[in-house]
């Protein structure tokens, strides 16, 4: 399913975010994992590599790692934010942080915004967050409510630019037009579920909704969670084991062993990592500024660097299209 839709405003492999000087490499690198499957010295390497490679945009929430015992949110957003100090980069970097599924801090209510921001900041020790997202949807507070509350914050300079993630396309669309109505700064950014493995929920509605209103997106889950690495078709190498494991392990079909076998064709030609390639597709898709993906180690990180330089062809990117077309 492909719909008729324009590429975003992307020169050179950069995009530029509305209210922000640097422009956006073409991965994100996620921090769901620093303080999870990676620790604060791993992390850091993490950091340092993608940056030294020119990677930009680090994407993390107030959430994360809450899901690993002993922990309770903003583990990442203060691992990121001792690197910050420690390596002096904070104006090479875009800081792309979330509220609102934290289980201590949830929902979008004005009070939770504010509080929370406030302890992002402090984790992050910044004065101003590039991008702020509403995690997800809140149907328990007025639209208008969340999104005069996150106009306050872009005009105070506490933040620099707004996104949605994990909204349906009509909720979009009408804080779109609440924006718009009320004289309110507007969402610039999507950040969605979007994968090889992952395509119908976002390639209708919601897309046509992200090209009406010109939002750069951000696909999460670029690797289908380490699926589209093709790790898994080897049970003998070292990290397949990890408690991403599953989650992974569950792509495994028809549809799967096609999309790895397309994958192999297209990395073989580009001399890289099937994950690279898989990230390239997606960097490629219509709206998308840049996917998101995260790495545990520098090793796993180089294989997917490459990608802030890889173009695919038209036919690569039709082969790619095919493999994870909607047959099971
Ligand atoms: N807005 C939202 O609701 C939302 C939801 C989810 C994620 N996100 C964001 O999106 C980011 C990306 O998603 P994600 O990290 O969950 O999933 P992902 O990027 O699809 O998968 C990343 C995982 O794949 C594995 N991997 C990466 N490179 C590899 C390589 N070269 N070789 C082998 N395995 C490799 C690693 O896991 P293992 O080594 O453990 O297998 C890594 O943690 C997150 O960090 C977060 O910032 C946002």
């Amino acid at each position: 399913m492909r719909h008729d839709v324009t590429m975003p405003a992307t020169t050179n492999l950069t995009t530029q975010l509305p209210g922000v000087d640097l422009s956006v490499a073409r991965l994100g690198l996620g921090a769901n994992v620093f303080g999870w499957t990676a620790d604060e010295a791993s992390s850091f390497a993490v950091l340092d590599r993608f940056t030294e490679a020119g990677g930009t945009m680090i994407d993390t929430a107030d959430s994360y790692s809450h899901w690993v015992p002993g922990n309770s949110g903003g583990e990442s957003e203060a691992i990121i934010g001792r690197w910050l100090a420690r390596s002096g980069r904070r104006n090479e970097v875009i800081i792309a942080t979330k509220v609102g599924k934290s289980p201590t801090a949830p929902g979008l209510s004005h009070a939770n915004i504010t509080a929370s921001l406030d302890g992002s900041l402090r984790r992050l020790g910044l004065e101003a967050i590039d991008l702020y997202y509403a995690h997800e949807d809140d149907e328990s507070v007025p639209m208008e409510e969340f999104l005069a509350t996150f106009d306050g914050l872009v005009r105070a300079g506490k933040v620099r630019a707004i996104g949605a993630s994990n909204f349906t396309a009509e909720r979009l669309a009408d804080a779109m037009q609440v924006s718009k109505r009320e004289g309110l700064k507007p969402f610039v950014a999507l950040q969605q579920h979007y994968n090889l493995m992952e395509r119908p929920a976002y390639e209708g509605p919601l897309q046509q909704v992200a090209q009406t209103h010109n939002l750069l997106t951000f696909p999460y889950f670029g690797l289908a969670k380490g699926f589209l690495t093709g790790k898994y078709r080897d049970t003998k190498a070292q990290d397949v084991t990890g408690p991403r494991a599953d989650a992974s392990r569950a792509y495994e079909s028809p549809k799967g062993d096609r999309v790895l076998a397309a994958l192999d064709t297209i990395a073989t030609a580009h001399g890289c990592s099937l994950g690279c390639i898989a990230l390239a597709w997606l960097a490629q898709q219509p709206t998308v500024a840049a996917p998101l993906a995260s790495a545990r180690s520098v090793h796993q990180l180089d294989e997917l660097l490459p990608v802030l330089s890889l173009t695919l062809t038209v036919d690569e990117i039709a082969l790619l299209d095919q493999a994870s077309g909607d047959q099971s």
